[in-house]
């Protein structure tokens, strides 16, 4: 998988610990924050490997956000503020008395970084906002304490959707989820998985089985190895096998989060989420999404309005770094797709949960937002 540029690498063992230090690679230490340094579990590597790359400019940021060594929507966001201090401190070194145009094009590289997630731009709204508020001499320790800010509402809004979602479940039973929307792809503790983490810790979670969510595997490699550090039974299996799963019965629930939900309701998510969303339906198991507010875009009035990345072909050409496909032959990969509000059943989000989501649903829920 891509990404060439250099890392300083501390490698360390994998406790299962509530709480891990700062440089420990824990699911819930994705991005930290450390000794004026941004480190970033390696995802790329994981979990083969486990390793911290360090960025120091809002150029290897950006790199690192393309690169995919952090994603996940409410990640990137989470990794980009960060970027903006980096971008601030870096040109107020320089320039004292000119640092705002640097930090501008900076501002334009971290956005150009994916093009789906609105929890990005989201979160560089935000940093803009307070950039253009500054007049002290050094404005680093204000975007700091925003950046921080950011990571740490994540955390909690999280942690607020894990007790709303696991509520939903009434009974003992297995979910399947898709992608990776845990502690790795956020701030901390996981939008879809914080649910199954708060429902596992009150009895109500069986098994997750796991969709290994080809091509780039977010689900064998990241959601396996995060639910198994937390304790949690997971089973892996291949995109296709949700069908017949849920035809067997047993399958309380489909989980998973978003990278963008547009003003009616409509939930973009990794690729395969809407096919799932049609079995759930059949099959009378319930769809859940979790995402907090920063996920959703009132901007976009329908999900048709959403920008779908398109990566390089070879993820789908290859698996594990190997080709499999034949030379000359062309591949797509939309790596995202849209789920229709009908066939959600509910969203949960840290301000409370959204029924059978509707366009007066979420303006009644966002507010003046
Ligand atoms: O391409 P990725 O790995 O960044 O895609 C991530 C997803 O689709 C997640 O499911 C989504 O961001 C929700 S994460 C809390």
């Amino acid at each position: 998988m891509g990404g060439n540029f250099a890392t300083r690498v501390s490698v360390m063992e994998s406790p299962r610990v509530e709480k891990p230090h700062a440089l420990v690679a824990h699911p819930d230490n994705a991005i930290v924050w450390h000794e004026d340094q941004l480190f970033l579990l390696d995802q790329r590597a994981l979990p083969a490997e486990t390793r911290f790359l360090v960025c120091d400019s809002a150029v290897e940021t950006a790199r690192a956000i393309k690169d995919m060594v952090v994603r996940g929507a409410p990640a990137i966001g989470v990794t980009a503020a960060y970027g903006v201090v980096l971008s601030v401190r870096d040109h107020f070194q320089r320039s004292p008395a000119d640092w705002r145009p640097g930090v501008e094009q900076d501002l334009g590289l971290l956005a150009a970084a994916r093009p789906t997630a609105i929890n990005l731009f989201w979160a560089l709204e935000r940093m803009r906002l307070l950039l253009a508020t500054i007049d002290q001499l050094d404005p680093v320790p204000a975007l700091l304490i925003e950046a921080l800010r950011i990571h740490r509402e994540d955390v909690a809004a999280n942690q607020a959707m894990g007790d709303l979602g696991a509520a939903l479940i009434e009974a003992r039973t297995d979910v399947i989820t898709h992608c990776n929307a845990g502690a790795l792809a956020t701030g901390g503790y996981g939008t879809a998985l914080g649910v199954v983490r708060s429902a596992h810790a009150a009895g109500k979670i069986g098994r997750v089985y796991a969709d290994e969510t080809r091509p780039w595997l977010q689900g064998s490699r990241l959601t396996a190895w995060e639910l198994d550090q937390s304790g949690i039974p997971v089973t892996v299996q291949a995109d296709n096998v949700a069908a017949s799963l849920m035809a067997r019965g047993g399958i309380g629930w489909v989980i998973v989060g978003s990278d963008r939900i547009a003003a009616n309701g409509d939930v973009c998510n990794k690729i395969g989420t809407y096919g799932l969303a049609v079995l759930a339906r059949y099959h009378g198991v319930g769809f859940m999404v979790a995402a907090p507010t920063s996920t959703i875009d009132t901007r976009v009035a329908c999900g048709a309005d959403i920008p779908i990345e398109e990566r390089a072909a070879d993820e789908v050409l290859s698996c594990g770094g190997t080709r499999v496909g034949p030379e000359g032959v062309s591949a797509q990969n939309p790596v995202f797709d849209v789920t229709p509000a009908e066939l959600v059943d509910v969203i949960v989000t840290e301000r409370g949960v959204i029924e059978r989501p509707n366009a007066e649903k979420i303006a009644a829920l966002m507010g003046d937002d």
